[in-house]
C-alpha cells in the first residue's frame, strides 16, 4: 500500500487551502450546496443538513495558515448559524452536531467565540426535542412520533458530540445522558455480528422494541451503505472517546474489517459495499471520513494496533489525493472528486442527487484527515 508523505500531505492542505479562498467570494454570506452539479457547487441558503462542512473547511484553512482573513469568514458564517437556529429554520431534524460541529464549536475552540458558542448550545437543545423515550433514540427525521418516521440512523453518531460538548460547557448532565443512551441502542442494533451495518433502525412506538433494520440512501435493506459503515466507524471512535465503553472498540474493530475487505484496488468504495467491482459509481467522501476515524481511534489504542490504522488512514488519503482530488480549478470548486449523495436503486427509498459529484462533506473530512496527519490537531467533534 502506498501511504501518503508527511510532505504530501502539507501540499495538499496548500492546494486544499487555495481552493477554500478561491471560493471565499462565492460562500462567505451563502452556503455551499450538499454536493456539485457537473462538479461545480451552487451557492444556496443556510437552510441544508450539510451546511456546516462550509465553515468547518475555512476553520481548518485558518488553522493551516493563521489567516486573519479566513477566521473573519468564518465568523460571519456563524452568525448565519446563530440566526438559523434562534428562527428555528430547518432544524426539525437530528443533525445539529452535522451543522453546528464544523461550524460554530470550531471556531469556539479556535478563538472562544461566544456567539458560536450559543449558537451551539442552542443547537444542542434542539437535538435533545428529538430524543424518544420509547426507544432511548434520536428520531432522524419527520414529525416526532410517527410509525413510519420512528427511527434512528447510523449517521447520528456523529451527532452526539455535540451533546457531550454542551454537557461540559454547560455543567449539565442532561445532554450526555441523551448521547449515552441513543449510544447504546445504536450500539445495540445497527451493527450487524459480521461488522456491516444498518442505515436506518426502525423502533415499535408502543413497546419501544427494536422492529427492523431498513435503508434508505444504501443499496438494500441487508446491504452496507457505504457512508452509513463510514459514519459507523467514525461515530464509534467518537463514541469511545467519551464513553470509553470497550464495546465500541470490539464494534470499531469487526466494521472497519468489513469495510476495508470491500474495498476495490485503489481503495476508494463504491457508493454500496455490495459493489467490489465494476463501473458503479463510487463514494470518495466515505474514505475520508473512516481514514478520520482510524485516526481518532489510534490514538486512544496500543502501539501495534495504532500503527495498523494509521497505515491504512494514510493508504485511503495517498488514493485520494493521487487519483480523486481536484487538480484544477476550471474544472471544479470542490476538493475532492467522484462522492455520491442518493444513489437510486430499486430496493431503497432515497431521492437521486449528487451521483458521482463533490460533496460539501467529502471536502471537509479530506481536509480534516491531513490536518490530523499534520499533527496537533484539537479535534472540533
Ligand atoms: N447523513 C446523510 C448522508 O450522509 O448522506
Amino acid at each position: 500500500m502506498k501511504e501518503i508523505t508527511s510532505q504530501t500531505v502539507l501540499k495538499a492542505l496548500d492546494e486544499a487551502v487555495s481552493q477554500v479562498r478561491r471560493n471565499l467570494p462565492s460562500f462567505t454570506y451563502q452556503c455551499q450546496n450538499h454536493s456539485s452539479v457537473n462538479n461545480f457547487y451552487p451557492a444556496v441558503e443556510n437552510n441544508q443538513w450539510t451546511c456546516g462542512f462550509w465553515p468547518g473547511e475555512v476553520c481548518l484553512a485558518y488553522e493551516h495558515t493563521g489567516d486573519p482573513v479566513l477566521v473573519h469568514a468564518a465568523h460571519i458564517l456563524s452568525e448565519s448559524f446563530l440566526s438559523r437556529i434562534e428562527q428555528k429554520i430547518e432544524v426539525d431534524h437530528h443533525d445539529m452536531g452535522f451543522l453546528y460541529t464544523p461550524s460554530c464549536v470550531s471556531l469556539f475552540n479556535l478563538d472562544g467565540s461566544l456567539r458560536a458558542r450559543k449558537a451551539a448550545l442552542l443547537a444542542a437543545d434542539q437535538l435533545l426535542t428529538r430524543f424518544q423515550q420509547r426507544g432511548s433514540f434520536l428520531q432522524a427525521w419527520g414529525p416526532m412520533g410517527a410509525r413510519e418516521n420512528y427511527r434512528f440512523i447510523i449517521d447520528c453518531l456523529m451527532n452526539l458530540p455535540l451533546l457531550y460538548w454542551a454537557s461540559e460547557q454547560s455543567g449539565d448532565e442532561k445532554y450526555r445522558t441523551i448521547a449515552l443512551k441513543h449510544t447504546q441502542t445504536c450500539l445495540a442494533n445497527s451493527f450487524r455480528p459480521d461488522g456491516s451495518t444498518f442505515h436506518t433502525f426502525f423502533m415499535d412506538p408502543e413497546t419501544g422494541l427494536p422492529v427492523r433494520g431498513e435503508t434508505c440512501q444504501g443499496y438494500r435493506a441487508d446491504s452496507s451503505w457505504a457512508r452509513g459503515q463510514a459514519w459507523g466507524i467514525y461515530g464509534l471512535a467518537l463514541s469511545y472517546r467519551y464513553t470509553s465503553d470497550p464495546v465500541c472498540v470490539d464494534q470499531f474493530r469487526t466494521a472497519s474489517e468489513y469495510f476495508l475487505s470491500k474495498l476495490p484496488s485503489d481503495l476508494i468504495p463504491y457508493w454500496d459495499l455490495i459493489f467490489t467491482e465494476g463501473d458503479e459509481p463510487r463514494d470518495s467522501s466515505s474514505a475520508s471520513i473512516v481514514a478520520c476515524g482510524f485516526l481518532e481511534m489510534a490514538a486512544m489504542l496500543a502501539a501495534d494496533e495504532a500503527a495498523y490504522y494509521i497505515s491504512w488512514a494514510k493508504a485511503l488519503m495517498q488514493s485520494l489525493y493521487e487519483h480523486y482530488r481536484v487538480t484544477d480549478p476550471h474544472t471544479s470548486n470542490g476538493l475532492v472528486l467522484h462522492g455520491t449523495y442518493s444513489k437510486k436503486s430499486p430496493y431503497n427509498t432515497c431521492t437521486p442527487e449528487g451521483v458521482d459529484e463533490c460533496v460539501s462533506w467529502g471536502d471537509y473530512f479530506y481536509m480534516e484527515a491531513l490536518t490530523r496527519l499534520k499533527g496537533d490537531w484539537v479535534s472540533y467533534w
